[in-house]
């Protein structure tokens, strides 16, 4: 499906509770080494718009990815093994459940994103009605790599919108951005 009409994406997210974001090749995988699998400038930038102003919720591992918190979002690491005192505002979850309790109590934007990796989206992904929207962007290529994200099952999730980009000369692949809602039929 391919639509061109204006999208407020912002709207259209914010009246949702849980969502995911991610971005996979073709065979499902999400990362390498610790890293993202490429450098895609279009996708980053549609990371960053989407998730301005929220809070992200993440994995330990993810969040050792960065190079600095995410700016202008409350980020929620989720942890076993590190403690909640950091002093930077970051916080620090020991379940996905005190996660979103923290971000439920914040003031931030809805909705409220999980932002991977491997580990938080399949264990999101299990707990059946948690997530309530998914923005999956599938790149169009076929990477090996050691993370992947879950399969979508289509009997639950119903594609409401999608947009293609090409390959260019900033972005090695193309991709198509895909809005995914909880089938409540
Ligand atoms: N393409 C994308 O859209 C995308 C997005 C995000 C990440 N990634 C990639 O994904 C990879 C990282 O994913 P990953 O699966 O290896 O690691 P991860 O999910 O980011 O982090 C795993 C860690 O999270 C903590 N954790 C997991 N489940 C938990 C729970 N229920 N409660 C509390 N803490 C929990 C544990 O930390 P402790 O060991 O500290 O307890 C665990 O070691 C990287 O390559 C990254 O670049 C890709």
């Amino acid at each position: 499906m391919i639509d061109s009409a204006p999208f407020d994406f912002r709207a259209f997210h914010a009246s949702h509770k849980i969502a995911m974001i991610v971005a996979c090749s073709e065979n499902g995988v999400i990362g390498v080494d610790g890293d993202l699998p490429w450098r895609l400038p279009t996708d980053l930038r549609h990371f960053m718009r989407s998730t301005k102003g929220s809070c992200v919720i993440m994995g330990r591992k993810t969040f050792e990815s960065l190079d600095q918190p995410l700016p202008n979002r409350l980020n929620i690491v989720l942890s076993r093994s590190m403690s909640d005192d950091r002093g930077d505002g970051v916080r620090i979850a020991p379940s996905i459940e005190e996660g979103i309790a923290i971000a439920e109590a914040s003031d931030m934007a809805m909705p409220i994103w999980i932002a991977g990796g491997g580990h938080i989206y399949s264990q999101a992904m299990e707990q059946g009605d948690l997530v309530d929207l998914i923005v999956r962007t599938r790149v169009h290529a076929l990477i090996k790599g050691d993370v992947v994200f879950p399969e979508i099952d289509p009997k639950r999730w119903k594609l409401a919108r999608s947009e293609e980009f090409a390959a260019d000369d900033r972005h090695m692949f193309g991709m198509t951005m895909e809005w995914w809602v909880r089938n409540c039929e």
